[in-house]
């Protein structure tokens, strides 16, 4: 089977005023259906530049990237919106949800981009919120909730439309050990259960050990690549 995600030799350079800026030097990748990749490094590695690249938000300097069998090199700028809402959901290290509205209508809110009917976008808000242990907090507004539970709904809002891949930028990043732990478990139960595939940025090596394979990066080049090996868990 063709991988969901392919890379190759990724190039993307940044100019800022006279200088150039190597950010991804050569970078190839192949990431199969339902694999969870973590991607680890030093800051200015690359990470984020690579996921901007492979969910479409950048355009590379030169090389390909082909997400489910499209080369999205030639989607057109118009056209990347739909198809990203289509086919990927994001989480970020701020959660990024909208203050005036409650956890249940944050979550759902891909489905009224999508023209989802009230009904159907509040049951599946609803069965997604419980799964995440959110229950008890649907009509609570972000400012009304705890960082874990905060990210716990953005989770949820990157699930809501079943995406086939999931791409997460440090998702734990501002949280202590045991609600990253509670996070990556439930994150890592959510998309196994679909067989979603997800792509993770972190720096922290422990939370990279959920994954199935981790690539390190250093000054935008791919330098190791490890098959985790299941059953290794954070320490509490
Ligand atoms: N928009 C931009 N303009 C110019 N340079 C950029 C831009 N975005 C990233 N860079 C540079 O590209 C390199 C890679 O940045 P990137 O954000 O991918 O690193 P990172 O591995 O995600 O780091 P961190 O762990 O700090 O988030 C860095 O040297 C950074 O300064
Ligand atoms: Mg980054």
């Amino acid at each position: 089977m063709a991988p969901i995600i392919e890379v190759k030799d990724l190039v993307k350079k940044y100019r800022v005023g006279s200088e150039i800026i190597t950010a991804l030097n050569k970078v190839n990748l192949k990431i199969e259906k339902g694999e969870f990749l973590a991607i680890v490094g030093t800051s200015g590695s690359g990470k984020s530049t690579l996921l901007h690249m492979m969910s479409g938000l950048e355009r590379p300097t030169k090389g390909e990237i082909w997400i489910n069998n499209v080369l999205i090199n030639k989607v057109k700028e118009k056209d990347m919106a739909t198809f990203r809402r289509k086919h990927m959901g994001f989480i970020f290290q701020s959660y990024n949800l909208l203050p005036s509205l409650t956890a249940l209508e944050n979550t759902v809110l891909p489905l009224i981009l999508q023209g989802v009917g009230k009904r159907e976008r509040t049951k599946r808000g609803k069965e997604l919120l419980k799964l995440l242990g959110l229950e008890e907090r649907m009509r609570n507004k972000p400012n009304q909730m705890s960082g874990g539970q905060q990210q716990r709904v953005s989770i949820a809002r990157a699930l809501i439309n079943n995406p086939k891949i999931l791409f997460a930028d440090e998702p734990t990043g501002n949280l202590d050990t045991k609600t990253t732990i509670e996070i990556m478990e439930l994150l890592t139960k959510a998309i196994k259960e679909k067989g979603q595939t997800l792509v993770m940025v972190t720096h922290d090596l422990e939370v990279a050990q959920y994954a199935d394979r981790v690539i390190h990066m250093v000054d935008g080049m791919i330098i190791k690549e490890e098959i985790v090996k299941g059953g290794v868990q954070v320490n509490g």
